[in-house]
């Protein structure tokens, strides 16, 4: 049974961390990047930029430009780095990047989502890069959608379980793999059921949205995200999987920025920038769900305990106070429309 709604006028947890964030690069990155140095403590940064992060190298220099990037008054946030997975990277590339701290390698189907045609074709090619990994403990995280397209596009991440995801885990049972935003009822009990080295995590906006928001008086591009936003009950059995206080479950935005342009523009790219509210939105939803209770251990202690890092040592605190979101953000010579823009939010993170 969830507790009755807590009517506290603010909350206070471990400063959490963002399991899933997309930084872009350049002037875009400055842009986007103090909203989540604001909130968080640490975050896996994604490697699917332009020119995807293929290399320790590459994930270095990146990190190098992040950390130059940081605000002033937030000095100690620290990306995690991830590589990108090809069907030709040796395992050779993932023994350096384990010695180089890089902590997690993604998988991206090639075709599945932005940037990401430079991605796998087929799991069996990365066999030998997957025992690498295994063995050194660096995990693997998962973009979950077949790119078949004669799959539906919102059965495509049902799919994937029994056609990768299954085949995976048999194959690799010590590999710790992060089944990433999941938006299903199938996603959520797979690992649920999946045994202690899978987890996945969970975006605010599949937990407050289903696909109506994505036809609500028209079109509505700021809504679109991969995998797709999906029905009713998909939505609460997300909402259940992330208050169950399962520590399998954890917080990762997918935060994705995309120049407003860009996304209001006869073919839009996938992605909601969230980074700019992130806490409020989860605050929101566990707070409808009457697990406010449950957020501390969603966002700032499950994910730590899956990646073997230790907790942050600070905190955060949210308010309950009513604000609105601005209508837009500069973002490098382009502007930025967060979710939620120009609407209210019934949460505050406090400065600090
Ligand atoms: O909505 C999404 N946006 N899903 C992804 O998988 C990628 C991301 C992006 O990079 O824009
Ligand atoms: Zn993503």
């Amino acid at each position: 049974m969830n507790p009755a709604p807590s009517t506290a006028s603010r909350l206070t947890i471990t400063r959490p961390d963002d399991w899933h964030l997309h930084l872009r690069d350049g002037a875009a990155m400055a842009a986007v990047l103090p909203c989540s140095a604001a909130q968080f403590a640490r975050a896996i940064v994604m490697p699917n930029l332009r020119e995807p992060i293929t290399s320790t190298a590459a994930a270095l220099a990146y990190r190098q430009r992040i950390l130059a990037a940081l605000p002033e008054d937030r000095p100690s946030f620290t990306p995690l780095m991830t590589l990108y997975l090809t069907d030709q990277l040796a395992p050779d590339e993932i023994r350096r990047a384990a010695d180089a701290g890089i902590v997690a390698a993604k998988l991206y189907p090639a075709g599945a989502t932005t940037h990401s045609s430079a991605g796998v074709t087929d799991i069996r090619k990365l066999y030998p890069v997957l025992e690498a990994m295994q063995q050194l403990g660096m995990l693997l995280l998962v973009h979950g959608e077949v790119t078949d397209p004669d799959v539906d596009i919102f059965d495509r991440e049902a799919v994937f379980i029994d056609r990768v995801m299954a085949p995976l885990r048999r194959d690799f049972p010590a590999l710790k793999v992060v089944f990433e935003h999941i938006t299903t009822r199938e996603a959520a009990q797979y690992v649920a059921q999946a045994g202690a080295h899978t987890a996945a995590t969970i975006t605010a906006h599949h937990l407050l949205y289903n696909r109506n928001a994505l036809f609500m008086g028209g079109l509505r591009p700021h809504h679109y995200c991969l995998p797709v936003l999906k029905r009713e009950s998909h939505r609460l059995a997300l909402v259940e999987a992330a208050t169950s206080g399962s520590d399998r479950f954890f917080l990762g935005t997918d935060s994705a920025p995309h120049a407003a342009a860009l996304k209001e523009a006869s073919v839009c790219g996938a992605g909601c920038f969230t980074a700019l509210s992130a806490l409020e939105l989860y605050a929101e939803a566990f707070e409808a769900a009457g697990a406010l209770d449950k957020l501390e251990g969603f966002a700032s202690h499950h994910g730590p305990a899956f990646y073997s890092l230790p907790r942050n040592p600070g905190t955060l605190t949210l308010e309950r106070t009513d604000w609105t979101l601005p209508e837009t953000l500069p973002f490098g010579d382009a502007l930025l429309k967060p979710l939620r823009a120009g609407q209210v939010i019934g949460w505050r993170v406090q400065a600090g």
